[in-house]
């Protein structure tokens, strides 16, 4: 099965200076796989001078919205975002894997839950999705948004937030803490920190009612946020994260070799599965990822980041034990559950066994 699927532009609108939102049309033969839940992601390939590089971008678009987008924001010196944003025409055709990514809760309609969301800059675009959907879907429920940027002229979808406060009025808020921008409320103006957490939730927004909490944005500012969301009582299970594009450093980081994998340094059995076949074959146990043997063994593995924060490359350790480097993606049960990013795993055993299809 062909993992990356042709699908063409059928809109391109510039949201900020450096930002625009692109739609996608899948052939009718596709439909149903890129049928995505709220919150996931796209990934994306193309090659440039000859190199193909691969980026995720978070759907912005709601279940009942009717379509695909994503919206895309230029980071510095990035080719893909500065191409998306310079270059990419109406009637393109992209490279994309079908949606992925964790970055959601179950809807339930009979339900009334409250929501609280905090975004940094392109953060915005996962949030916006579960926003949508959430208000659509689960008529009574509420959510609000607290959403950082460097100044209103940087504010991603801002047209779009005021809409939905209009049509969902009472269920739907937003406060916009600006960086650089003097606003009327003291609070409401410079970074994130705990300071600032502390008055949010003692004046703006009562703790003890969030069901759950959305953050998507920098590491920094997640963390913060992250730190008071337990400090004023939610558990790790209400506290849900995604990393936003613009942290992904796109290549792996030079490996140092630990205590373990030096220990039980020589060469492992490796057995992966994908699609329904499995490779066997051999690699050093502290020199590259899994994901790196895989594709070098001429597997189709799945990857976007290669950096531990996307989570396009997770697999399930079968059998074996192996070394994860960085985490950013997978949950603490999902790792528990014998999950791994495999672009961030080295070989510890003599021999593993690693399935994609679990
Ligand atoms: Fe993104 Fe491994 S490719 S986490």
């Amino acid at each position: 099965m062909a993992r990356f699927h042709a699908l063409q532009v059928t809109d391109i609108r510039r949201d900020t200076r450096d930002a625009v939102v692109v739609t996608l049309k899948p052939e009718a033969a596709d439909k149903d796989a890129f049928d995505f839940i709220q919150g996931q992601y796209l990934t994306f390939r193309r090659d440039f001078d000859g190199e193909e590089l691969r980026r995720s971008y978070s759907i912005c678009a709601g279940k009942d919205d009717g379509c695909l987008k994503v919206g895309i924001k230029r980071v510095e010196g990035g080719a893909f975002s500065t191409w998306a944003n310079e270059e990419l025409k109406i009637g393109d055709r992209l490279d994309v894997m079908p949606p992925m990514g964790r970055f959601f809760t179950e809807l339930e309609p009979e339900k009334v839950k409250s929501y609280l969301g905090f975004a940094g800059g392109s953060g915005i675009t996962p949030i916006l999705s579960i926003i949508k959907t959430v208000l659509a879907r689960e008529p009574k429920s509420t959510f609000t948004l607290i959403y950082a940027n460097r100044q209103t002229s940087s504010i991603m979808f801002r047209e779009e937030l005021e809409d939905l406060k209009n049509t969902y009025l009472g269920r739907f808020s937003v406060i916009h803490i600006l960086e650089t921008e003097t606003q009327d409320i003291d609070l409401f103006t410079g970074r994130i920190d705990a300071e600032k957490m502390d008055l949010l939730f003692r004046l703006w927004v009562d703790a003890e009612e969030v069901d759950t909490a959305f953050i998507c944005g920098p590491e920094p500012m997640m963390l913060t946020i992250a730190d008071s969301l337990r400090k004023h009582g939610l558990s790790d299970e209400q506290i849900r994260f995604e990393l936003f594009a613009s942290s992904q450093p796109g290549r792996a980081k030079a490996r140092t070799m630990s205590q373990a994998a030096a220990a039980g340094a020589g060469t492992c059995e490796v057995s992966v599965t994908l699609d329904g076949s499995t490779r066997n074959f051999q690699m050093e146990k502290n020199s590259t990822s899994v994901l790196e043997a895989a594709i070098a063994n001429s597997m189709d593995a799945p990857f976007s980041c290669k950096a531990g924060v996307c989570s396009t490359c997770r697999a399930k350790v079968i059998e074996g034990e192996v070394e994860m480097e960085v985490n950013h993606a997978l949950e603490d049960y999902e790792v528990r559950a014998g999950y791994v990013l495999s672009c961030q795993c080295i070989p510890v055993s003599d021999k593993v066994v690693i399935s994609y299809d679990e």
